[in-house]
């Protein structure tokens, strides 16, 4: 049998993207391998979103065109957003052999018959309603115990400093029986948690023959699999994310009680500039709204520092909101100029290097405070934690989320990986609830 490495870069959706790819390439007699050594076809699904992401998957690059020398035959490709936003000078700068993007992943069995060493494939179509709904992904997890599950492809929006709606194309939502009946397969398969990915779920929209199904009745339906099945979802926009969500979740005990609500800036200028569509305001509103609803809901953020024209005043309103909100945590970037897009291609990148760096570190500063106040806050309380396998710094104790995705490590007390465990939490770093069984 031939055999398959792929490494993924990026989000969560590249990570189910790989299961889909892994899926098809099954039907081509390959099996997958974590070994590149080992490997027939090595291929990256890479991420373009900063150029850093970039940057480092070119150095991989590089290795897996090292196993060619060294290994005649050998077929090396580049999939993902890279290969969508590099295209065909892929094949001159990189010497790969294949070249695939994002909505193209069902012509690889075609591609690989028709790839000689001269010929190299490539196939980078955009497609305004492929969501691969009945591929069952090959599951890559280690645990068994918890499943991404794409609703959506695509993104509809433009933020002006985001090149995904380029390597992803336009908004498509995929057919909803399909997700329940892949929730329903994992959760007879033993997986005890499923999470809906998209990059703006809250406009999840499917309508055929009369049924119309919002994010919010998606919820209810993958929530009604079983009551020992977890739901969890991710991402959420602020401007989209409705009443009907947030009172979906309250309603529902195994909808877990997080919400991913990337905020980008605290300043409403720089929103604006953004695109984002909403303003400081009508964030804290949003915030305000989950709170009062879902007073136990965890709350967690994206931020960029250093946007085009960012000012020591704009930077403060960030620093503000983030005080104010207090999330649990958050991933903090510094901007990254994206060639191509609305603010590459109208706004100049003007916030120094050094400056951006200051801030960031900033940003991160208090965050890293503001973290360990919101898991300080949980020392005493009690959650139901899912099982997810023994923790990495002491495998002599077990670890899992909270419904409100914080990670919890405590003693193994007999439980087993899929288990749900009642614990109390009795300490904490910035990052993990310490727990006793109880
Ligand atoms: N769809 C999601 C986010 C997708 S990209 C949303 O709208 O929230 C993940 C995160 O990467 C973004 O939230 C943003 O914080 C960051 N990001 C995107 N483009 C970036 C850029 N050009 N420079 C720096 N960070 C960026
Ligand atoms: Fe990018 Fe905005 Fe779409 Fe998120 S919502 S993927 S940030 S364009
Ligand atoms: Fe990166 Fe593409 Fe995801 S750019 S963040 S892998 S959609």
């Amino acid at each position: 049998m031939k055999k398959a490495y792929i490494e993924t870069y990026g989000c969560q959706m590249n990570v189910n993207d790989t299961e889909v790819i892994f899926s098809i390439l099954a039907g081509e007699g390959y099996g997958r391998t974590e070994s590149m050594e080992e490997a027939d076809l090595i291929m990256a699904n890479t991420c373009s979103v900063r150029d850093n992401a970039e940057q480092r998957i070119w150095g991989r690059i590089e290795q897996f065109n090292r196993q060619k020398k060294t290994r005649p035959g050998v077929v090396v490709g580049i999939v993902g957003c890279m290969a969508e936003r590099l295209k065909d000078s892929l094949l001159e700068t990189r010497k790969v052999d294949l070249v695939v993007g994002p909505d193209a992943y069902r012509s690889l069995p075609r591609l690989l018959k028709a790839l000689t060493p001269d010929h190299p494939q490539i196939d980078v179509l955009l497609s305004r309603d492929e969501t691969y709904a009945d591929i069952t992904p090959v599951r890559t997890d280690r645990n068994g115990v918890s499943a991404f599950i794409s609703i959506m492809r695509g993104c509809n929006n433009v933020c002006s400093y985001c090149v995904v709606p380029y390597t992803r194309g336009a908004e498509r939502s995929r057919d909803p029986h399909s997700i329940v009946r892949e929730a329903c397969d994992v959760f007879s398969r033993g997986y005890k948690e499923v999470t809906l990915l998209g990059q703006n779920v809250d406009s999840y929209l499917w309508k055929s023959e009369g049924e119309t199904v919002n994010f919010a009745e998606l919820l209810r339906r993958v929530a009604s699999v079983s009551p020992d099945l977890r739901v969890r979802f991710a991402t959420s926009h602020p401007k989209d994310i409705s009443d009907e969500v947030i009172d979906t979740m309250a309603a529902y005990d195994n909808i877990c009680k997080h919400i991913h609500l990337p905020v980008q800036s605290g300043s409403s200028r720089m929103l604006e500039k953004m695109r984002r569509k909403y303003d400081r305001e009508w964030y804290l509103e949003r915030v305000a709204r989950i709170r009062s609803v879902i007073p136990e809901c965890g709350l967690t953020t994206d931020v960029i520092a250093g946007f085009c024209s960012e000012t020591e005043e704009d930077h403060a309103e960030t620093l503000s909101l983030m005080e104010e909100v207090g999330f649990d945590w958050a991933f903090m970037f510094a901007y990254s100029e994206r060639p191509g897009t609305l603010a590459a291609r109208n706004y100049p990148d003007d916030v120094p290097a050094s400056v951006k760096t200051r801030r960031l570190n900033e940003i991160i500063e208090l965050q890293n405070r503001k973290s360990l106040e919101s898991y300080r806050r949980d020392v005493g309380k009690c959650f139901r934690v899912l099982v997810e396998g023994p923790s990495k710094r002491n495998p002599d104790q077990l670890c899992g989320r909270a419904s409100n995705n914080k990670m919890c490590v405590f003693p193994g007390g007999g439980l087993a990986t899929g288990d749900y465990a009642d614990v109390k939490v009795v300490d904490c770093t910035s990052a993990t609830l310490i727990c006793e069984l109880v």
